[in-house]
């Protein structure tokens, strides 16, 4: 028993207290590794500064239950080659059955299973769009999106969307001009703003689309991070069906699982499957397997992390009106930030000086598609409430100083987005 005891204690499971009583808990310090934000090279950060620069959460409780679990089915795939190149079709089955249970009809032969949705977004893009076609992108939007669509070769045509939603007829016209190729779209719980596109306006973007004979990359995967109880609107295919959806378990469970998924219109199958052979063959079988032990307890957010990021959101709403005074926002109703507007165009001078005070931030511009958006800040509260309020206690000071450090240089340029 004591020795069970010290092992828990040396592994960070466990601290010890005055007398006899002992605190499970999670690991900190020297234990915990990507706790700051992204594990991206050459970004290292001290365990003191604070990371807002990435929109993603820690695994939720159940996860190593999953990899568990995983490993004790593995045995039977190891006779195997271990190549799935669209998927475990156990895990497919499942995936499919979520897009029948939100009202979209869906065989598990539509479904590929790729590392995440940004892998998703991207084949796609490159299945799509051709170099100097027009591609529709709301502005702002999840940069790495945007780059992979630019590395194809496409021109971004910009669709402003604004704190409160998308111009529905402002969109019209521009699809109706521009004819784009494609589009890059995120109707839920739209990153960095959280706005949720309704099923009214889905289905008046979906026929300008049609019309205008765009094949849409539909990046469902803010999809599950659910806070406030409202009916979900269709699946943007169920309203145009050549649409290609992409899923991703990084935002309802955990972004080192790598999960994402396409659902692809039958038309577009075997293009996908051909271009797949020229990427990495693949997702890591052990973290399908955990994926479906995760995605049979539930495909929405666990409910303590529900519990958790309402909890924190509303910590950020209190505080942020006295850390910026006259910063305004509409929150939310899923999604991981508030995307807040400041009293003044500057955004990046804010990022500058909040970096020396420990705390990293993504100015708005960093998600334009053509620059601007200075007077916005993306701030995720996808931490407990207690980090959220040292960081808006920083954010505060910051605000004040803002000025102090406006001259631009190489060394402080904004961190790049990972999440
Ligand atoms: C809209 C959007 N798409 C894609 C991604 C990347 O997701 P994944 O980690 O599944 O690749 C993110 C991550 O934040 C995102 O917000």
């Amino acid at each position: 028993m004591t020795r069970a005891y010290s092992v828990l204690a040396e592994s960070g499971f466990l601290s010890a207290r005055q007398g006899s009583a002992h605190l499970a808990s999670l690991p900190i310090d020297h234990h915990r590794r990507g706790v700051g934000g992204a594990l991206l090279p050459g970004t290292d950060t001290d365990s003191d500064t604070l990371d807002l620069t990435c929109a993603a959460s820690r695994a939720p409780a159940g996860t190593i239950e999953a990899y568990t679990a995983a490993l004790s089915v593995l045995p039977g795939y190891l006779t195997g080659t271990g190549y799935a190149i669209g998927g475990l079709p156990e895990l497919r089955e499942l995936i499919a059955s979520r897009y029948g249970q939100r009202g979209l009809p869906t065989s598990a032969d539509q479904i590929m299973v790729v590392n995440g949705g940004l892998a998703g977004v991207s084949l796609a893009a490159r299945a799509l769009i051709g170099v100097g076609d027009r591609v529709l992108a709301e502005s702002p939007s999840y940069p790495n999106s945007l780059h992979a669509v630019r590395r194809c070769g496409g021109r971004l045509v910009p669709l402003p969307v604004e704190a409160n939603g998308w111009d529905i007829e402002l969109a019209e016209a521009t699809i109706a001009a521009s004819r784009p190729t494609s589009a890059v779209l995120i109707p839920d719980f739209h990153n960095p703003t959280g706005n949720l596109l309704s099923d009214e306006h889905r289905s008046r973007l979906a026929a300008a689309l049609r019309r205008a004979g765009t094949v849409p990359i539909i990046d469902e995967t803010m999809l599950e991070v659910r806070l406030d109880d409202a009916d979900h609107p269709l699946p943007f295919a169920a309203h145009l069906a050549r649409a290609v959806l992409v899923g991703s378990a990084s935002k309802s469970h955990w972004g080192g699982l790598r999960i994402g998924w396409l659902r692809v219109p039958p038309g577009l199958r075997s293009r996908l499957a051909q271009l797949r052979l020229t990427e990495d063959l693949g997702a890591p079988l052990i973290e399908q397997l955990a994926t479906i032990e995760l995605l049979r307890q539930r495909f929405t957010l666990h409910p303590e992390r529900r519990a958790e990021l309402i909890a924190a959101r509303q910590t950020m709403t209190e505080l942020l009106p006295s850390a910026v005074p006259g910063a305004r926002w509409v929150q939310p109703a899923g999604g991981l930030s508030l995307w807040v507007e400041l009293p003044e165009a500057s955004a990046s001078a804010l990022a500058r000086t909040a970096a020396r005070d420990g705390l990293l931030l993504s100015p708005g511009s960093q998600f334009a598609v053509a620059g601007g958006l200075e007077r916005f800040v993306r701030l995720p509260y996808k931490d407990p409430a207690p980090v959220v309020k040292e960081a808006m206690s920083r954010l505060g000071e910051a605000w004040q100083r803002r000025h102090q450090h406006a001259e631009p240089g190489a060394r402080s340029q904004p961190r790049p987005v990972v999440a």
